[in-house]
C-alpha cells in the first residue's frame, strides 16, 4: 500500500503520507512553491492562489495548499503558465489596496495620513511601515510585478488607530484571512471574522467595531500572522522598528508564567524593541499572550528595582542582598518566638517554576513549620 502513495513533482517521485497536500510534499522535499495565505496549523483557505501548480489532467491550475496528494499524480511546479497565473494573481493582490511601496509607481497623492505619519520619522517618506518585512512585496520583486498595471481599488477603510497595541490599516488587508485563523483557530479567541461580501469584504470584529471595542484579548498573534502592514504593533511604529537589520534576536522562555513559552527579545542598541514566539517548537509553536508579546517594558524601566530596599525610620535606603537576607530570617524568627509558626505564610507564584514553587512549600512547611502555603493561580 505504501509503495502506492507516490506522486511525480517536476519530473521526480516523492512518497507522501494520506492526508498531505502537495504543497506540504514539495516544501518536505525541498522544492520551493509560494504561498501567502497559507499557514501552519491551521485549514488551508486556498485564498491568495500564489501557490498554483499544474497537475495533469486538471482542468485548471489548482491551488497546493488545499490540493492532497494523490497516487500518481503528475504536479509541475514553474511552468509558464503556473508563472503567469501566479504573477497576475500577485499584480491583482498589489491593485487591490494601498500597495504603494516601491514595488509600484510611486504616486505620493494617493498615501494616506497614517502612512504619511509612518513614515516621518525616518524620514523615509516613501516607505511602507513593513517595507522589507512583508510577504506580499516580496513576492512581488521575485516574481518582477509591479502592481500597476490596473487601477489601484479606491481605499475604502478608515485606517484604525484608537486600539491599545495594534493599528489596523484594512487599505493595505489583501483578505488572505490568516489574521482569522490565528484568531480563531490558534488562539481561539473569536475576536474577528470575515464581513461584508464581494467587493466590500472586510475583516470584522463584533460587527464591525474596532478591536478595543470588541472580544480582542490584544494577544497580537494576528498581527505575527499578517503577511503585510495592515496589522502594525503600534509599538513598532513609535519605536521605528520598520526594516531594521541591525536587530538581534535573543532566544528565551517567557517569565509570566508556568507554560514556558518559547520567545525572540528583538533587542537592538541592547533595548528590547519586540517579542515574537518561536515558530516549530514547543509548547506555543509562535503563539504568545498578550503578556508575552508587550510585557516587557519593565526591563528598561526606569523604576524597576534592582537592589533590595530596607525601610528605616518610615524611608527605604538601598541594601545589598546579605543584609536584606538578614533581616527577613530575623524578623520571621521574631515573629515565630512570639506568635508561634502559623502567624507566617507563604505565598508562591505561577510566574516562578515548579522547581522554585516546591521550594517555596518546603521553606514553608521544613524551615518555618506552617502549611500557610497558597499560590496566584487559585485565583
Ligand atoms: S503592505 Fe507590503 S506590498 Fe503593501 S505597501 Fe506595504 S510593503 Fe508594499
Ligand atoms: S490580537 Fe489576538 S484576540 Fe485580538 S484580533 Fe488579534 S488574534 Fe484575535
Ligand atoms: S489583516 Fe492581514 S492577515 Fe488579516 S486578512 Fe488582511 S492581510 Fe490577511
Ligand atoms: S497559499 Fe495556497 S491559496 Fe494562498
Amino acid at each position: 500500500m505504501e509503495s502506492q502513495n507516490i506522486l511525480v513533482i517536476n519530473g521526480n517521485e516523492y512518497s507522501f503520507s494520506p492526508g498531505e497536500t502537495i504543497l506540504e510534499v514539495a516544501r518536505r522535499n525541498g522544492i520551493d512553491i509560494p504561498t501567502l495565505c497559507w499557514m501552519k496549523r491551521a485549514a488551508p483557505t486556498g485564498a491568495c492562489r500564489v501557490c498554483v501548480v499544474e497537475v495533469e489532467g486538471a482542468r485548471s491550475l489548482v491551488a497546493s495548499c488545499a490540493t492532497p496528494a494523490a497516487p500518481k499524480m503528475v504536479v509541475r511546479t514553474e511552468t509558464p503558465q503556473v508563472m503567469k497565473a501566479r504573477r497576475l494573481n500577485i499584480e491583482l493582490l498589489l491593485s487591490s489596496g494601498q500597495h504603494n511601496c516601491l514595488v509600484q509607481d510611486l504616486d505620493m497623492d494617493s498615501w494616506t495620513d497614517f502612512q504619511l505619519k509612518a513614515m516621518a520619522p525616518e524620514e523615509h517618506k516613501d516607505l511602507c511601515p513593513v517595507y522589507g518585512d512583508c510577504r506580499l512585496q516580496e513576492l512581488a520583486i521575485k516574481y518582477q510585478v509591479r502592481g500597476c498595471r490596473f487601477l489601484p481599488a479606491e481605499p475604502m477603510h478608515k485606517i484604525e488607530t484608537v486600539n491599545p497595541f495594534i493599528v489596523r490599516d484594512l487599505s493595505r488587508c489583501i483578505l488572505c484571512g490568516r489574521c482569522v485563523q490565528a484568531c480563531n483557530e490558534i488562539q481561539v479567541n473569536n475576536a474577528i471574522s470575515f464581513g461584508y461580501r464581494g467587493t466590500r469584504s472586510k475583516i470584522v470584529a463584533k460587527g464591525d467595531r474596532a478591536l478595543r471595542d470588541s472580544d480582542c484579548v490584544f494577544c497580537g498573534e494576528c498581527v505575527q500572522a499578517c503577511p503585510v502592514g495592515a496589522l502594525v504593533l503600534t509599538q513598532d511604529l513609535e519605536t521605528n522598528q520598520r526594516y531594521k537589520g541591525d536587530t538581534r534576536l535573543v532566544r528565551t522562555t517567557c517569565a509570566y508564567c508556568g507554560v514556558g513559552c518559547q520567545m525572540y527579545l528583538h533587542v537592538r542598541n541592547n533595548r528590547i524593541v519586540r517579542v515574537t514566539g518561536v515558530e516549530d517548537v514547543g509548547p506555543n509553536y509562535g503563539s504568545l499572550c498578550v503578556k508575552g508579546r508587550f510585557g516587557y517594558h519593565f526591563v528598561h524601566d526606569p523604576e524597576r528595582l534592582k537592589t533590595p530596599l530596607i525601610r528605616e525610620n518610615g524611608a527605604f535606603r538601598e541594601a545589598t542582598w546579605e543584609e536584606a537576607y538578614q533581616v527577613v530570617a530575623e524578623k520571621f524568627a521574631q515573629i515565630r518566638k512570639e506568635s508561634g509558626a502559623d502567624a507566617l505564610g507563604v505565598l508562591a507564584s505561577a510566574r516562578i517554576t515548579n522547581e522554585e514553587n516546591y521550594l517555596a512549600q518546603k521553606f514553608a512547611r521544613a524551615v518555618i513549620g506552617t502549611n500557610n502555603v497558597d499560590h496566584c493561580a487559585r485565583l
